[in-house]
């Protein structure tokens, strides 16, 4: 059985006060909450990686933020997911501007939800732009994600908010720039990349039916390898938000050919397509034409 979550809590410091790794992800992030159900520890090839252990027990979760935030950013990370009974429980990976009211509210928002042994994850996503979310996508990931490092990627530019999967895109989600339509994209305050894990046992999974194990607990999810790569404009441009309307800069990143594949593939759930949620609601969102 795993070790209980708390008992690592005071080797941490001293492991890593004598570690000098150029982009270190124990220098970059902090603990936000369950500050005693998380660990940093020294894995891979020449002990390459610092590795963020998040742990999950009947007590409590944790979750963990960047240090800095951006104003337009690529954003990646790898992950490993919660092993074998896994139901109940919810790991996430997003990004949120700090400490705003609820009107202003943005976020991207990656939610992985466990399942039973052997039965698979679900990728939940969500966006939410000044206030208003309800932009769920979920999708099937095409290979185990408990077993190894798979690298999860958010590029959040003036034009698009892009998701992808080891490298391919599943979302692309784009700003529709109409000033007469509720401003659907965030694009003015930064955001922190965030992470964590909790137990949601209540809707995470088969709808809430299946329930967290606790006897199987505590649950571990491990995260590594943050990179983030701040927006960089044209030259000449001051910054990103003030590149020209015209420019083609911030459509490179999006393989359409990948997405389109990747969705037809692997897509579950889309509000975009659920007619019955929005049929007494003026009918799908305008917003869905630019999220595809
Ligand atoms: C998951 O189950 C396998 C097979 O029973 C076992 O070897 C492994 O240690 C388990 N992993 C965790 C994280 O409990
Ligand atoms: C903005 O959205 C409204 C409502 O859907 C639409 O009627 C209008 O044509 C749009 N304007 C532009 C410039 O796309
Ligand atoms: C869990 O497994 C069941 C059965 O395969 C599947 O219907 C469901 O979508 C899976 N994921 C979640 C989060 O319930």
């Amino acid at each position: 059985m795993a070790p209980p979550c708390s008992r690592w809590f005071t080797v941490v410091a001293f492991l890593f006060a004598s570690s000098s790794a150029a982009a270190s992800m124990y220098d970059e992030v902090e603990m936000v909450w369950g500050n005693d159900h998380s660990f940093f520890y020294i894995d891979g090839e020449g002990g390459a990686d610092e590795i963020l252990a998040l742990c999950l027990d009947e007590t409590h979760g944790s979750g963990f933020h960047s240090k800095d935030a951006y104003l337009y950013a690529r954003f990646d990370i790898d992950m490993m997911l919660v092993a074998n009974n896994s139901a109940g429980t919810v790991t996430t990976l997003y990004l949120m501007p700090e400490d705003v009211p609820w009107e202003i509210h943005d976020e991207v928002d990656l939610e992985f939800l466990g399942n039973v042994t052997g039965e698979p994850y679900t990728l939940h996503t969500n966006i939410f732009a000044n206030g208003v979310g309800g932009r769920e996508q979920q999708f099937r990931l095409w290979f185990d994600p408990t077993t190894d490092f798979h690298t999860y990627s958010i590029v959040w530019n003036p034009k698009h908010i892009i998701i992808l999967v080891d490298g391919v895109p599943i979302r692309d989600y784009r700003n529709n720039n109409n000033a007469t339509t509720q401003p659907a994209f965030p694009t003015w305050q930064k955001m922190k990349v965030h992470g964590s894990l909790w137990n949601a046992d209540d809707w995470a999974t088969q709808g809430g039916r299946v329930k967290t194990d606790w006897s199987a607990a505590p649950f571990y999810a491990y995260y590594r390898r943050l990179r983030v790569t701040p927006c960089a404009p044209s030259p000449g441009v001051s910054w990103c938000g003030d590149e020209p309307p015209e420019s083609p800069l911030f459509d490179q990143e999006v393989d359409g050919a990948a997405l389109r594949k990747a969705r037809e593939e692997h897509l579950l759930y889309d509000y975009c397509k659920d007619t019955n949620r929005f049929k007494d609601k003026g009918g799908i969102p305008v917003q869905c034409s630019f999220d595809e």
